[in-house]
C-alpha cells in the first residue's frame, strides 16, 4: 500500500490540512483512501466526523505509534503525525511510510525549527533515497512579501525537492468545515489551489516519490 506521512517539528503548520486534502483528492479520484491519524489531538479525524455521506469515503483512523503495523492492500495511506516527533520516535514514525512531506510555513521560527527537522530526518531518521523520498512545500503563502522570498531561498537551496507554494486562502477554511477538501468544492472558486497543489499530486504519482529500494 502507497504511504504518504505528513510531518513537521511544529504545530500549526498545515499537517492536518494537507493530509485531509490529500485524503480527499484520492478518494475523489476513486483511490481507496486510509486516513490515518497519530495526533491525539485528533484534527484529521475531526474533519472526518464532519464529512457529508455523499462524500467520496474516507477511511478513517485513531493511531498510537507504538502499535503501528504496515498494512499490506490497495489504495493509499495518508498518515497525519504529530508536532515534534524526535529521536527514537521519528525514526519510528520515517519506517511507516514511503514518502514523506514537509509543510513549512513563511516564518523565521518555523523556517529554523524546519532546518534543524530536516538534517535530523536525514542523520537520525535515516531518511535516504532507497529507503524512503522526502519533499518539502511552502504553506499559508502571501506572495509578495519579504518573508516568503527569504523562505523560497531557503526551501530551494535545501538538499529536497521544494515542490510547491499553498497560498493562504479561506478555501482551506471553507473545505475543512464542511470535512471537504479544496477539491470538492467549485473549481471556479479554487483554480489557483488545484494550480499549486498539481506539482505535489505530479510528485507522488511519479517514480521521484518513491524508494529505489521498494
Ligand atoms: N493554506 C492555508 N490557508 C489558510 N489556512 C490554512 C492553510 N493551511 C492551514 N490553515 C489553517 O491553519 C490552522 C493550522 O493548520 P493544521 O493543518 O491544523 O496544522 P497542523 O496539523 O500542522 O497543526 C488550521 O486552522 C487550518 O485551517
Ligand atoms: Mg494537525
Amino acid at each position: 500500500m502507497r504511504r504518504i506521512l505528513i510531518l513537521n517539528p511544529k504545530g500549526g503548520c498545515g499537517k492536518s490540512t494537507l493530509a485531509s486534502n490529500l485524503a480527499s483528492y484520492y478518494s475523489q479520484a476513486g483511490t481507496p483512501v486510509q486516513l490515518v491519524d497519530f495526533d491525539p489531538q485528533g484534527s484529521s479525524m475531526d474533519w472526518l466526523a464532519v464529512r457529508p455521506a455523499s462524500a467520496a469515503p474516507i477511511h478513517g483512523a485513531l493511531a498510537n505509534e507504538e502499535d503501528f503495523m504496515v498494512p499490506h492492500g490497495q489504495g493509499v495511506m495518508i498518515l497525519d503525525a504529530p508536532a515534534g516527533v524526535h529521536g527514537k520516535r521519528l525514526k519510528r514514525y520515517v519506517k511507516m511510510a514511503q514518502t514523506l512531506l514537509i509543510p513549512v510555513l513563511p516564518s523565521p521560527i518555523d523556517m529554523r525549527a524546519s532546518a534543524k527537522y530536516i538534517e535530523e530526518l536525514l542523520l537520525v531518521g535515516r531518511v535516504n533515497k532507497e529507503k524512503t523520498r522526502v519533499a518539502v512545500l511552502a504553506n499559508r503563502v502571501r506572495e509578495n512579501t519579504l518573508i516568503y522570498h527569504s523562505l523560497e531561498r531557503f526551501l530551494a537551496a535545501l538538499e529536497i525537492p521544494f515542490l510547491t507554494h499553498l497560498r493562504d486562502s479561506q478555501n482551506y477554511i471553507r473545505a475543512a468545515e464542511q470535512g471537504l477538501g479544496i477539491f470538492e468544492l467549485p473549481p471556479s472558486q479554487t483554480e489557483v489551489d488545484r494550480e499549486q497543489w498539481q506539482p505535489i499530486l505530479d510528485w507522488l504519482a511519479s517514480k521521484q516519490s518513491l524508494p529505489t529500494g521498494s
